[in-house]
C-alpha cells in the first residue's frame, strides 16, 4: 500500500473503487517533466527562502534528475495508488532520500503545483503546433506560387459563379491559417504566467522570490491573486477555442480536397501514400486520412465545450472538478498535432489536374458578369 499525501488524517481506508475514480496518473503522467521542472525551481527557491540548506537542495534536485531517466527508461512503473503524477514523483523521492523529500512539499500545494505543470505543458506544445502551422503554411504558398497561371471556377453556393485562379484559392486557406497562428500567439501570452506562490488557495507564509521564480521557468508573468491562480483554466479553454477554429479550418480544407479529387469534380489527385483502399471495392482509393481530420474536428469541440461546461457554476478556489481539464486538453493537443503533421505532406503530394480545372473554367457563363460589367462601363445600366 503506497502512502497517500493526505493519508494521516484517515482511519479507514477508502471505499472500493474510489482511488480508481479519483485517480489522474492514467492521464496525467504526461505532465512529469514540467513537474520535475517546477519542482526544481520550487526548490531553489526554498533554498533562498533558507528552508532548504545548500546539500539538502543538491541531494533533492539529483534525485528529482534521476526520476526523470527512471520515467524516460520506463524503470518507473506509475501504480494508481499514485493518484497522480505529483504523488508519485513524490513518493519517488521519499524512496530515495527519506524524510528529507518531505521539506519539497514546504510553500505548496498540488495546486498550484498542477496550475504551473499545465501552463508549462500547454506552453511548449503551443510552441510545437505554432511549428506545425508555419510549415502548413508554408506548403501552401509554394502551392500558391505553382498555381499562378492555373484557371478554375471559383464557387458560390458549390455552383460555379466566376473564374479565378488557383492560386486564389490557396491563398485563401494561407490567410485563415495566419489569423490561427495570432491567435495561438495571443492565447501563448495569457498561458506564459507563474502561479506558484499561490500555495492551496491563500498564498504561503515564506519568502519565496516568485519574479525570480518567473524568470528562471521563462515565465513573463507572475498571476496577482492566489484565489485566482489556481482555479482559472480560462487559457486552457482559449487554446482550446482557438484549437477549434484551427481545426474548423482544417476540415474545411479537406473537405474541399475530398470534394476535388472525386470522379465528379476530378480537380486533383490525392498522393496514394495518404489514400487507403477499400476491402470490397478493389478499384477504390479512399481519402481517409483526410475524412478523419474532418471527423476528429469534434474532438477538440467537444472537449472545449466539456470544459466550459466544468467552470460553470464552480465557486473559487480549487475544487476536484477541475482535475478534468486534463484529458480535453491532452486530446485536443493531440489531435491538432497528428491532424497538422498529415496534412502538411499530404499538400504537398497534390496533384493538380491542370486541364480538366481550365475547362471547367472555360464554361461561357463564367463570365457572364465580366460581360455585364463591360457593358456597364459602355454605359448600360446594370
Ligand atoms: N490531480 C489533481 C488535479 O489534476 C491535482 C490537484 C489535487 N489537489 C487536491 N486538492 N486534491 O487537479
Amino acid at each position: 500500500m503506497k502512502k497517500k499525501l493526505w493519508g494521516g488524517r484517515f482511519q479507514k481506508p477508502t471505499a472500493a473503487g474510489v482511488e480508481e475514480f479519483t485517480a489522474s496518473i492514467r492521464f496525467d503522467w504526461r505532465l512529469y517533466r514540467y513537474d520535475i521542472q517546477g519542482s526544481i525551481a520550487h526548490c531553489q527557491a526554498l533554498s533562498r527562502a533558507g528552508i532548504l540548506n545548500a546539500s539538502e537542495k543538491i541531494r533533492i534536485i539529483r534525485a528529482l534528475r534521476q526520476i526523470q531517466k527512471e520515467i524516460e527508461s520506463g524503470k518507473m512503473q506509475f501504480s494508481r495508488q499514485d493518484e497522480d503524477i505529483h504523488t508519485a514523483i513524490e513518493n519517488r523521492l521519499a524512496e530515495k532520500l527519506g524524510k528529507v523529500a518531505g521539506k519539497l512539499r514546504t510553500a505548496r500545494s498540488r495546486n498550484d503545483q498542477v496550475a504551473l505543470d499545465v501552463r508549462l505543458y500547454l506552453r511548449d506544445q503551443i510552441q510545437l503546433i505554432q511549428k506545425k502551422v508555419r510549415q502548413l503554411r508554408e506548403a501552401l504558398l509554394f502551392r500558391a506560387r505553382q498555381s499562378v497561371d492555373i484557371p478554375m471556377p471559383g464557387y458560390t453556393h458549390l455552383q460555379r459563379a466566376q473564374p479565378i485562379l488557383l492560386a486564389h484559392w490557396f491563398l485563401a486557406y494561407t490567410e485563415m491559417f495566419g489569423r490561427d497562428q495570432d491567435r495561438l500567439r495571443e492565447v501563448l501570452a495569457r498561458v506564459n504566467v507563474l502561479p506558484a506562490g499561490s500555495g492551496a488557495l491563500a498564498g504561503v507564509n515564506f519568502r519565496m522570490d516568485r519574479d525570480r521564480m518567473a524568470r528562471q521557468l521563462g515565465f513573463e508573468r507572475v498571476s496577482q491573486n492566489s484565489l485566482d491562480a489556481v482555479s482559472d483554466r480560462d487559457f486552457i479553454i482559449e487554446f482550446l477555442s482557438g484549437g477549434s477554429l484551427l481545426m474548423m479550418h482544417c476540415s474545411r480544407l479537406t473537405e474541399e480536397l475530398i470534394l476535388w479529387s472525386s470522379q465528379e469534380f476530378h480537380f486533383l489527385d490525392l498522393p496514394e501514400d495518404f489514400c487507403t483502399g477499400s476491402s470490397l471495392m478493389p478499384q477504390k482509393k479512399n481519402p481517409d486520412v483526410l475524412e478523419l481530420i474532418r471527423g476528429k474536428t469534434g474532438r477538440v469541440y467537444g472537449g472545449l465545450f466539456g470544459l466550459l461546461t466544468v467552470m460553470k457554476g464552480l465557486p473559487l478556489a480549487y475544487n476536484r472538478d477541475l482535475q478534468e481539464d486534463k484529458e480535453p486538453l491532452f486530446d485536443g493537443v493531440q489531435t491538432l498535432q497528428d491532424s497538422l503533421a498529415m496534412l502538411t505532406p499530404l499538400l504537398k503530394g497534390l496533384k493538380i489536374r491542370r486541364e480538366h480545372l481550365r475547362k471547367a473554367a472555360q464554361d461561357s457563363f463564367l463570365l457572364s458578369s465580366e460581360l455585364a460589367d463591360y457593358l456597364g462601363e459602355k454605359g448600360v445600366a446594370f
